[in-house]
């Protein structure tokens, strides 16, 4: 199949999808989105944490038809033209990185809980 969507503000289209394959399969290996870390791939590390029309996700839990038609956001859309969201900012000067590998979905988890304790 056909998979079109938004990613990170980007209309997208991407062929020869399978309609089971994971959106975390089809960001990384598609679209060339490494950001989003395969871990897991059963929703319990949160390692490939992204937005799915505004909702925090995991997105090895997303069949990629799931996601015709809607707007993704990685992590490498939370700083667009290498613009650092505060919620990146803080993590670099806290050196809150360990060995790194979850940072992104930690990133795009904090950054979801931070949209909804100020709203
Ligand atoms: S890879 Fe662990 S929750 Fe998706």
């Amino acid at each position: 199949m056909r998979l079109t969507c938004t990613v990170n503000g980007e209309p997208r289209e991407v062929d020869d999808v399978w309609p089971g394959e994971s959106l975390l399969y089809v960001l990384r290996e598609r679209c060339g989105l490494p950001g989003a870390k395969n871990a897991c791939e059963q929703g319990e590390c949160g390692s490939c944490t992204v937005y799915l029309d505004g909702v925090a996700v995991c997105a090895c839990l997303v069949a990629a038809g799931q996601a015709e038609g809607r707007v993704v956001v990685t992590v490498e859309g939370l700083a667009p033209g290498g613009e650092l969201d505060p919620v990146q900012r803080a993590f670099v000067q806290a050196g809150a990185v360990q060995c790194g590998f979850c940072t992104p979905g930690l990133i795009v988890a904090v950054h979801d809980l931070l949209a909804h304790v100020h709203s």
